[in-house]
């Protein structure tokens, strides 16, 4: 047993010395790389400027809830799921198309992707992952972290951004929503957003 056991920390100090020499090779690709100095330069500018910088956002999230080309899927629910007047324990993933304008043909801004799931025992509640991944305009690859519990059954939903990438470095805010209209033929929902934000 003990000699097992012994073999077992050879072999574990074995693995660590390879991982840290693996982190270590990845981590000098990284101090070199463009993404590094992008990463640096931009600190060095934000510490000696800080300033911070406020948006106010407008769009809509188109939820294809069904069809063949739906754009939110179920991926796992729990056994009491079909059972359970809230859904709890449904998970599914989405990648909505974010829109401009209400109409489900209008251009597309970015895409909603993440996942929710029923999280409330009692009232209807999601709790939220969900990023708003931008795909045109000014805002063009950058995304927005919104995580938070969402009370679907209230009209006016306020969610919190705990976070961004790109444009919206350290953001940080939040957001109300309201559904703007739901098909039920269809099973077609459209979603207002209005995002209040800092970032750096
Ligand atoms: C699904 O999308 C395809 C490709 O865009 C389209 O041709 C088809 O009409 C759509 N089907 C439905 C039911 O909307
Ligand atoms: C958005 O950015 C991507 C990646 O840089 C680029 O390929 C694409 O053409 C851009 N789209 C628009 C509408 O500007």
């Amino acid at each position: 047993m003990i000699e097992l056991h012994f073999n077992q920390l050879a072999q574990m100090e074995k693995l660590c010395a390879i991982l840290i020499l693996f982190s270590l090779l990845i981590a000098n690709t990284y101090a070199t790389s463009k993404e590094a100095k992008d990463a640096e330069k931009w600190f060095q500018k934000y510490l000696s400027q800080r300033k911070e910088k406020v948006a106010k956002l407008h769009f809509y999230i188109q939820d294809a809830l069904g069809g063949p080309n739906a754009t939110l899927w179920e991926v796992a629910r729990s056994e009491i799921t079909s059972d359970s007047p809230t859904m709890f324990g449904q998970v599914s993933v989405l990648d909505d198309k974010i829109t401009a304008e209400p109409d489900r043909n209008s251009e597309e801004l970015g895409r909603a992707q993440g996942l929710i799931t029923s999280a409330d025992l009692r009232v209807s509640g999601l709790a939220m992952n969900m990023n708003v991944v931008f795909t045109s305009g000014p805002y063009n690859g950058s995304t927005l972290c919104i995580l938070g519990r969402n009370p679907i059954g209230s009209t006016n939903r306020e969610l919190p951004i705990v976070g961004g990438s790109g444009v919206f470095r350290m953001a940080r805010g939040f957001s109300i929503s309201n559904t703007y209209s739901y098909d039920p033929v269809e099973n077609y929902g459209v979603l207002e957003y209005t995002v209040y934000v800092f970032y750096a």
